[in-house]
């Protein structure tokens, strides 16, 4: 049972997927972009987004406001900007080099600093004021262990109001992260999740059936509407 304002999507596979979600942001985007100056965008990490941003690159590389776009990252792991298991560079090689997006609307999570986080708040509160971050639209994935972004299951999540420093647990290569907080995250107008893969189908169940409160995705909330894109594999 999910709330009123969430929808679940089923796809067949990932690219049927990639491309339901590269229609929804391309929509969700030019629907903002109707309505205000900037448009705000935080891109999820890890691997089943890379597909997306191909999409939004190729085929709907017209339909997307980039003059106004602002791109941000809801999570990144502290390893050097050209370093394949970092986000920023997963989205640059699939999507930032192939559109017109100006530098100066890219704000990766500044990994070459010790307080990364601190920083990362201070680009946001640049952007959107002391409020708190409000993106227009959230990315994010799913762990198999029901994380999302930097946000693990297992402990006390981070309650800061914009940015955080944790440590994955052992398992994760990379341990050392930054995350948008769960306060951050929940300020979004729209959240669209991308879950593929039967490796998912346990955790994407505790979720959206059990809300099982032990999962850090269970409390992702947006101000209007959450959306889970999952393939078949993974829904099950
Ligand atoms: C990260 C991501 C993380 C990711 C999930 C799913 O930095 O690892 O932000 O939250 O979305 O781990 O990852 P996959 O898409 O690779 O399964």
């Amino acid at each position: 049972m999910t709330a009123p304002n969430v929808t679940v999507r089923i796809l067949p596979d990932g690219e049927a997927l990639g491309r339901a979600a590269a229609e929804a942001v391309a929509a969700a985007l030019a629907d903002a972009a109707a309505r205000q100056d900037r448009v705000t965008l935080a891109l999820a990490g890890g691997s089943t987004p890379r597909r997306l941003y191909e999409l939004l690159a190729g085929p709907f590389r017209d339909a997307l406001p980039w003059d106004r776009l602002h791109i941000f990252w809801g999570d990144e792991r502290l390893v050097p900007p050209d370093d394949e298991a970092s986000n920023y560079a997963m989205a640059r090689e699939a999507l930032l080099r192939h559109v017109p997006l100006p530098p100066g609307q890219i704000h990766p999570i500044p990994t070459d600093r010790p307080a990364a986080a601190a920083a990362y708040t201070a680009t946001l509160r640049q952007t959107f004021g002391d409020e708190g971050p409000t993106f227009d639209l959230a990315l994010l994935g799913l762990g198999d262990d029901g994380h999302t972004a930097s946000l693990f299951p297992g402990g006390p999540l981070p309650d800061a109001p914009w940015a955080a420093a944790v440590t994955a647990p052992a398992r994760y290569a990379v341990r050392d992260r930054i995350t948008l907080t769960l306060p951050a995250l929940c300020r979004a107008r729209r959240v669209f999740f991308l879950v593929s893969g039967e490796e998912k189908r346990a955790a994407l169940h505790r979720v959206l059936d059990d809300a099982d409160p032990t999962l850090p995705a269970t409390h992702v909330r947006a101000r209007e509407t959450v959306t889970w894109f999952v393939d078949q594999a993974a829904a099950g």
